[in-house]
């Protein structure tokens, strides 16, 4: 059955591509019987419409971002990092895997950690977003002080995500156990290895905040 379908498919494979060589063809040769300037237009015509059948369609949205609003015009599947880093410049916010897998992306969306990568944007409506760049005025909210005093932070690639994860869990549970700690920060990835540094940041956070 398996042989079949598979006899099927690449049957049907070389029939599309004979018919799509023949139609390229076919246009190739009605544009070279004609004048340079026909030419020209039936190109650019060819062009044009294939560019304006792929355009894809662009919506508007406000968003409260670190307590300011902005207008962007974007498809309205665009993840949110990509609004952040491409349209807002707030770059701090990292792309790693892009699938919900390694917690570079997270931001805080309501107070909560989420991962840009997979959050669309017009999923975030009337929502207050806070990146890493929002999180404290001067770089002082407790849990960046405690990074600093821990010294967490090796290449940094994944450190933005790790602090919006930990400066969200600290707010819904400020005492927490160092098993917690590790639950809580579990799905944020660190290349560096720097786990051990990032439990005990998270617990000097909690005494100080
Ligand atoms: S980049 Fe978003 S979870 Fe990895
Ligand atoms: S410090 Fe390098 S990936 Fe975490």
């Amino acid at each position: 059955m398996t042989f079949f379908r598979a006899n099927i498919n690449l049957n049907t494979r070389l029939k599309i591509e004979r018919e799509f060589a023949f139609d390229q063809k076919r246009i190739y040769n009605s544009a070279s019987s004609l004048s340079i300037h026909k030419k020209l237009w039936f190109f650019s015509f060819f062009f044009c419409s294939l560019k304006s059948k792929t355009k894809p369609d662009m919506a508007n949205f406000t968003l409260k971002v670190n307590g300011t609003t902005h207008q962007v015009e974007v498809e309205d599947d665009t993840p949110l990092l990509w609004v952040l880093r491409d349209h807002l410049n707030l770059v701090g916010t990292k792309f790693s895997c892009g699938i919900a897998q390694c917690g570079a992306c997270t931001v805080h969306v309501n107070g909560n950690a989420t991962f840009s990568c997979v959050t669309p944007v017009s999923s975030i409506g009337n929502s207050e977003v806070i990146t890493i760049e929002g999180l404290s005025k001067e770089g002082d909210h407790p849990v960046q002080k405690a990074w600093e005093e821990v010294d967490v932070a090796q290449c940094g690639y994944c450190q933005s995500g790790q602090i919006m994860t930990a400066a969200a869990f600290l707010d819904q549970n400020p005492s927490p156990s160092l098993e917690e700690i590790d639950n809580a920060m579990n799905r944020n990835i660190c290349r560096c290895g720097t786990y051990h540094k990032i439990r005990e940041a998270v617990a000097l956070a909690a005494k100080t905040k």
